[in-house]
């Protein structure tokens, strides 16, 4: 790979350099920032640049943000004085990957540059979807994090045979999205899938939803009904929040778990059915029947193999492939063309928190299309209390 020296001390370029080819790094030297400028313009191969701050002609700064437009795919680290930190955080503004004090210690900057190489091969695609499942048209899971793959693993155990499944995780953590894999790689895939929400449905009305009911079971209740389940006769019922359902809507689910038919309200004829129950819950169930707010039956019942999401803050790695993913899939709705997110906006992407998962990282990334006017997404196109973390963590360095 090469990279660019920019500095105007030429005993200054020298130690960067032997640091430089040390890793096998092709190094060119520039005394100032215009003619970094111009050899970003004429060279398109180069990875990376160390940038000094205060130089004739042009500032580090200033060369930074024309060359992050030239080639946004070089990782530019800008080397400030020690004292000046307003430098740092305006480079990482300007889309440097990182900064380094000066003098510029060696280990640092070793260790700057393996983060560097580590992030431009993490940026160049990462998607993994697993090899042994099936995903509808425009749809997959992102990742390749080791958590993300055991949860493959027993998805696809899982999705040859017929069990109930629960499926737990934080809101966003894409729940529903591993339900309808479930499905669309069972034996059922050419059934029916049927998502119900019971924290939407009131108390009064969930069991006529679920089981249907007969003609004059309760007032208002003209005409027959069909419930959720036959709807999903031959495929499968999603009940999600299932942590929200009443311990007696939680009775007849069990019977319905046990002996696989129901019983329409307002009839005492039980139907029988053919269809698979996949479950969700971000709620902490075991804490739930400890306290008798959930039946234990009916939670051993359901938990026997659960399917547990980890949040994305346990997985930032896959921060990036499913940014790429995102970046693709907004290009089609929108018709964009993006081409990428700036290192200095993927850092802060992966340095948040994300308390509400992937949908929120899906949010965040859409609008981010809409605020974004170049090809590439930038740290002023994301919120700012995502973007406050970088400056934060910045200060505190
Ligand atoms: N690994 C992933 N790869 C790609 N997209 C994902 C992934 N995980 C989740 N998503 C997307 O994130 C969004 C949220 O996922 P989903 O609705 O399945 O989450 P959930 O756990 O059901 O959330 P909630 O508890 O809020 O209902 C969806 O648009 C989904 O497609
Ligand atoms: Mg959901």
């Amino acid at each position: 790979m090469k990279a660019l020296i920019v500095d105007d001390d030429s005993t200054l370029r020298l130690t960067v350099r032997s640091v430089l080819e040390s890793k096998g790094f092709q190094v060119l030297e520039a005394e100032d920032g215009q003619m970094a400028v111009d050899m970003v313009q004429k060279i398109p191969d180069i990875g990376i640049a160390i940038l000094d701050v205060n130089m004739p002609r042009l500032s580090g700064i200033d060369a930074l943000s024309k060359i992050k437009e030239i080639n946004p795919s070089i990782f530019c680290i800008v080397a400030t004085a020690y004292s000046n930190m307003n430098d740092a955080i305006r480079a990482i503004r300007c889309g440097a990957f990182d900064y380094l004090q000066k003098p510029v210690e060696p280990e640092r900057l070793l260790k700057l540059l393996s983060n560097a190489t580590e992030a431009s091969n993490m940026v160049v695609e990462a998607s993994y979807t697993s090899p042994q499942l099936q995903f509808d048209e425009g749809r997959a899971i992102v990742g390749t994090s080791g958590s993300l793959k055991k949860v493959f693993d027993v998805m696809y155990r899982l999705a040859k045979v017929d069990t109930s499944v629960l499926i737990r995780g934080e809101s966003g953590t894409g729940k529903e999205l591993v339900a309808r894999a479930l499905h669309h790689n069972s034996h059922r895939k050419n059934g029916p899938f049927v998502a119900v929400n019971c924290a939407a449905i009131p108390e009064s009305l969930i069991e006529s939803e679920l089981f249907g009911h007969e003609k004059g079971a309760f007032t208002g209740a003209d005409k027959r009904k069909i419930g959720k389940f036959q709807m999903a006769e031959g495929g499968t019922i999603f009940l999600d929040e299932i942590g929200d359902i009443s311990p007696a809507t939680q009775v007849k689910l069990l019977r319905v778990l046990q002996e696989k038919c129901i019983t329409l309200v307002g009839s005492n004829v039980e139907t029988k059915i053919d269809v698979r129950i996949v479950a969700a819950t971000h709620k902490p169930l075991e804490k739930m029947v400890d306290e008798n707010q959930f039946r234990s039956d009916l939670f051993f019942r359901l938990n026997v193999l659960p399917i547990v999401l980890p949040p994305l803050r346990d997985r930032k790695e896959d921060i990036p492939a499913l940014t790429n993913y995102l970046i693709k899939k907004f290009n089609k709705l929108h018709k964009r063309k993006i081409e990428g997110v700036e290192h200095s906006a993927i850092n802060a992407l992966v340095q948040y928190s994300w308390p509400g998962n992937i949908r929120e990282l899906e949010n965040t990334m859409e609008r981010a299309f809409i605020m974004e006017s170049t090809a590439h997404i930038c740290l002023s196109s994301l919120p700012d209390n995502i973007v406050n973390v970088t400056e934060a963590d910045l200060l505190n360095f």
